[in-house]
């Protein structure tokens, strides 16, 4: 099983669709795959039509007392866009309770090494750095971070790489950036060579690649989460839908 977070701490980058998405292109190429929606705002959760109220969320599994914890398995839905754990508005206590525990920040990986049956983990994440991202980071294998090629794209991207290197340091050394992943690109325009060699350059200061595959900005995206439904459900052949199944493609390459 291969558990991937998509991180970034900037809010408004592209992860909810990037995680969206990638889950449901693996599911849809037939490995079981489970999305977990580790943002209290419960975008992934609303696009997967999942529910919050009256079943089990990330909040049951994470930031129960130890007696109701209940395991993943238990915090699975099967929606009609693939099966996920939803998020919950009460992760917002996520600090209060985990700082509080010595084991606080290992949970969620102490949840998915109960989980069998998987080939993919995919794990939406909030933009701020506090104790769900850093249960997020020790239980991953692997994060991908979207950026966008605006001037403002790359900010915060310093901050997330330490706290990746204190991660890997101390609680995972396996933990690898797959890449950095250009998203909502301006496809009318070719990718500048200067634009993408200034990524590369951040990339590599951050000890990772800079994805071939470059995802084009298309209104599709939006429409597909004011609908709620994976993009890759609602408009297949839209370019944004092409650009990560390329996406997925160059990931699984890379095994
Ligand atoms: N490739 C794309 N083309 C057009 N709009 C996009 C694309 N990717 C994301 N968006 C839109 O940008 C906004 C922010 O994306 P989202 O994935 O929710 O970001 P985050 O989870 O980082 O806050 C959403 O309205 C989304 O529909
Ligand atoms: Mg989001």
């Amino acid at each position: 099983m291969k558990t991937i977070v998509v991180a970034n701490q900037k809010g408004g980058i592209g992860k909810t669709t990037t995680a969206t998405a990638v889950a449901s292109i693996l599911d849809s190429k037939g490995y079981n795959t489970l999305l977990i929606d580790a943002d209290q705002q419960g975008n992934s959760t609303d696009t997967y039509k999942a529910e919050i109220e009256g079943v089990c969320t990330l909040y049951d599994v994470l930031l129960e007392e130890k007696s109701d914890r209940v395991s993943i398995e238990e915090a699975i839905q099967e929606t009609e866009n693939g099966k996920i754990v939803a998020s919950d508005p009460l992760l917002r206590k996520a600090d209060e309770v985990l700082n509080n525990d010595v084991e606080g920040l290992y949970r969620l990986q102490d949840a998915l090494a109960n989980l069998k049956g998987y080939d993919f983990v995919v794990i939406d994440t909030a933009p701020s750095m506090n104790s769900i991202l850093y249960n997020c980071l020790i239980a991953a294998n692997e994060i991908i971070i979207p950026v966008t090629a605006d001037r403002y794209g790359l900010q915060g991207l310093s901050q997330l790489h330490q706290t990746i290197a204190a991660i890997k340091q101390r609680q995972n050394k396996d933990l690898k950036i797959a890449g950095l992943l250009l998203v909502k690109y301006n496809g009318r325009t070719v990718l500048g060579k200067e634009v993408r060699e200034s990524l590369q350059k951040i990339a590599s200061d951050m000890e990772t690649k800079l994805f071939e595959t470059t995802v084009r900005e298309s209104t599709k995206a939006k429409e597909a989460q004011a609908v709620r439904k994976s993009l890759i459900k609602y408009a297949p052949k839209s370019t944004t839908a092409i650009d990560y199944a390329g996406f997925v493609d160059e990931l699984l390459g890379g095994e």
